[in-house]
């Protein structure tokens, strides 16, 4: 037996490589997997043929190439079963001469490909919901200039009306603006935890009186229930002033004359994990139905595009308040059903000595 070959040195590079790699004998046996390859492909097995790792013809043609004198090839792999995945695999030949059954001949690592594609997919979907979004007010616009210069031209007592529709297109797409730099910012900093301390019940009692003047116009009762002492949260104040604004202002806003927003908060006590306080956002609206849920944090995601943007919505509110709350190590609950109203309820990590801060 040839020694050199059975040296492990080489079988632990393999395993130490950062993607998924097998070594492959000239026959084209697998003779080592490394640990994320046994993960990618739950079938391969030392000592049988690499085709149980794929069936690809494109695969095991490449590896003919490779057997030919080829360096090195790279293929293009789409597996559909057990699920539907795209993969890169890069075959190097290891340069041995001789015809060896059980030697290594070939390396070949794999490359998942699925989850760049995901994101990319994101990317530019998200790219064309924005444009999109920008669009709409866009065209609104360009439809009333050329009414106000064309028949509309001396239409005096219709001009105001005209003005006013321009300056409130103008405004939908000033707050997309905002909208998509605040998500942008908040994606900037999700790896650094909040540094501020913040008495949330101080932030909250502010942020009901910002939106009260809303909740009178719209008849909507909004309450804030009495918290008997502080609490305390590590946060951003710009950051969670910004939740609850979107928040409590979707409750007015999907709520009717007559309906109500109340406000709670709570600290609640995990016997692992430290205190939490969990405040929630309940209304008496109009609801939401269950398949709506899961996706209600996406961007741009509304139940009823139109008639969110009609209220001055852009569907970014809730994917900024999840974005937050991941940030600051909360979480977020909703719990809805149509014609029932909705309750949000943020869970925050509490300070943990809130005493230190009285001093
Ligand atoms: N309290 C609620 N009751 C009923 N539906 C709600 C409630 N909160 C959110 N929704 C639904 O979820 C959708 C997404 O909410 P989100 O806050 O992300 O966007 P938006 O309110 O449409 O716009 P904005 O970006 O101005 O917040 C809304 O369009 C609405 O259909
Ligand atoms: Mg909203």
């Amino acid at each position: 037996m040839d020694n050199k070959t059975s040296d492990p040195n080489w079988r632990v590079i393999v395993d130490a490589i950062a993607d998924p790699a097998a070594v492959i004998d000239q026959s084209g046996v697998v003779i080592h997997l490394n640990p994320l390859l046994a993960d990618l492909f739950p079938r391969a097995r030392v000592g049988y043929s690499v085709s149980l790792i794929s069936r690809e013809p494109a695969l095991l043609k490449a590896i003919a190439t490779a057997r030919g004198g080829e360096l090195r090839s790279i293929v293009q792999l789409h597996d559909r079963v057990p699920v539907e995945r795209k993969l890169t695999a890069i075959i190097t030949a290891l340069g041995v001469d001789e015809f060896e059954f059980g030697k290594p001949a070939f390396l070949t690592v794999f490359r998942d490909l699925t989850d760049q594609e995901r994101h990319a997919q994101l990317r530019a979907d998200f790219v064309a919901n924005a444009s999109h979004e920008l669009r709409t007010p866009l065209a609104s616009l360009k439809l009333i200039v050329e009414t106000l210069l064309g028949a509309g031209r001396d239409d005096t007592a219709s001009k105001d009306r005209f003005l006013g529709m321009m300056a409130a297109q103008a405004d939908r797409m000033t707050q997309l603006i905002d909208d998509l730099m605040s998500l942008n910012r908040v994606e900037m900093r999700a790896h650094l935890p909040p540094q501020d301390t913040v008495d949330i019940g101080e932030l909250l009692a502010q942020v009901v009186q910002a939106l009260e003047p809303l909740a009178d116009s719209n008849g909507v009762n909004l309450a804030l229930l009495p918290i008997l002492d502080p609490i305390r949260v590590q946060g951003e104040r710009d950051e969670l002033n910004q939740v609850f604004l979107n928040l409590i202002q979707n409750g007015i806003r999907y709520g009717y004359e007559g309906s109500s927003v109340t406000i709670d908060i709570k600290q609640t006590h995990a016997p692992v994990g430290g205190s939490r306080t969990a405040i929630s956002v309940a209304d008496t609206g109009i609801g939401i139905a269950a398949d709506h849920l899961p996706r209600l944090t996406e961007r741009f995601y509304r139940v009823n595009a139109s008639a969110s943007r009609a209220k001055g919505g852009t569907g970014l509110g809730l994917a900024i308040v999840k974005h937050i709350v991941s940030r600051h190590r909360g979480e977020l609950l909703v719990e809805s059903e149509l014609g029932k109203g909705a309750v949000f309820t943020v869970l925050l990590p509490t300070m943990p000595k809130p005493s230190v801060f009285d001093v």
